[in-house]
């Protein structure tokens, strides 16, 4: 029982401490720096465990015929500037950024296209 509530106090300690520098502002979170390669990993995965969660309900479109013209006007208006599209390189905008976009080819072949399919939804409705 003892050593419960020393695991609890520590954990309490740990999770006020973690708080504490989040709070503080003394995390350099600007585009200029790059953060260290573990904040990196953590940064990345934190928003690909969260993007794949919140597409778990959503199927991916199937009756894409008629559709394709409307969704590359879409991509290219609202996305490529930031990713590249096929043949065409990222704008200064994307160029700029860190972490640089992926491409979203390369990320629809690592996940699953609901996750792909998911981040349009949210961003065309
Ligand atoms: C202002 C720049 C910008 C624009 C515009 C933008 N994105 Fe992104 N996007 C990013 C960045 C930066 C990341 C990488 C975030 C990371 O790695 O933590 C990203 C990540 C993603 C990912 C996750 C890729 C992966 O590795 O799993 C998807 C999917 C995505 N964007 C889709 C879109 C779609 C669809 C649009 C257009 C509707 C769009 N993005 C517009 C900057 C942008």
């Amino acid at each position: 029982m003892k050593t419960l509530a020393i695991l609890l106090l520590l954990l309490f300690l740990t999770a006020i401490g973690a708080i504490g520098l989040l709070w503080s502002g003394r995390l350099d979170v600007s585009a200029g720096n790059s953060p260290s390669p573990l904040v990196e990993w953590a940064m990345h995965s934190v928003m690909q465990r969260s993007v794949r969660a919140h597409a778990s309900g959503i199927q991916p479109p199937t009756n894409l015929a008629g559709r394709a013209a409307d969704g590359q006007r879409d991509f290219d208006e609202m996305c490529a500037q930031c990713h590249g599209a096929p043949g065409k390189e990222p704008g200064e905008v994307g160029q700029g950024l860190n972490p640089r976009p992926p491409s979203l080819r390369d990320a629809a072949h690592a996940g699953h296209p609901r996750n792909c399919s998911g981040s349009s939804k949210t961003a065309f409705e």
